[in-house]
């Protein structure tokens, strides 16, 4: 296995809010195109803030990492603020990753942003 930072390890055998939601307010799956990768992101939307976020993720151990360590720091999020997040963020909240692991932190961002675009759908 490439060499992946404690915090990687630790998401990826430990991953926090993982799972199905029951009828979320928000939700988007995308797939990653450079390896065929999927993850699911869903949401609960309180007072245009992220109240929780759940994903389901069929991928490699950086692309559980990064949905868990994503679904773990927007909670309490505005909106806008989880909106504004980008790959490289998560990448380095994550500490960081192999150079030809760079992509893997495309999904969360992605399917995050997607499931925001989704909630706003819904309510307008
Ligand atoms: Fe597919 Fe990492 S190899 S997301």
């Amino acid at each position: 296995m490439a060499a992946y930072s404690e915090t990687v390890m630790d998401h990826f055998e430990h991953p926090r809010n993982a799972g199905e939601m029951d009828a979320p307010d928000g939700e988007a799956t995308v797939r990653n195109p450079v390896c065929g990768d999927r993850m699911q992101v869903m949401l609960r939307i309180a007072d245009d803030r992220i109240a929780k976020m759940q994903w389901l993720t069929r991928g490699c151990p950086p692309a559980i990492a990064t949905s868990s360590w994503t679904s773990e720091h927007v909670e309490g999020w505005t909106l806008a603020e989880a909106e504004a997040l980008t790959r490289e963020a998560i990448a380095e909240g994550i500490g960081g990753l192999p150079r030809d692991k760079v992509h893997c932190s495309v999904l969360a961002a992605d399917a995050l942003r997607k499931a925001i675009a989704d909630y706003r759908a819904r309510v307008s």
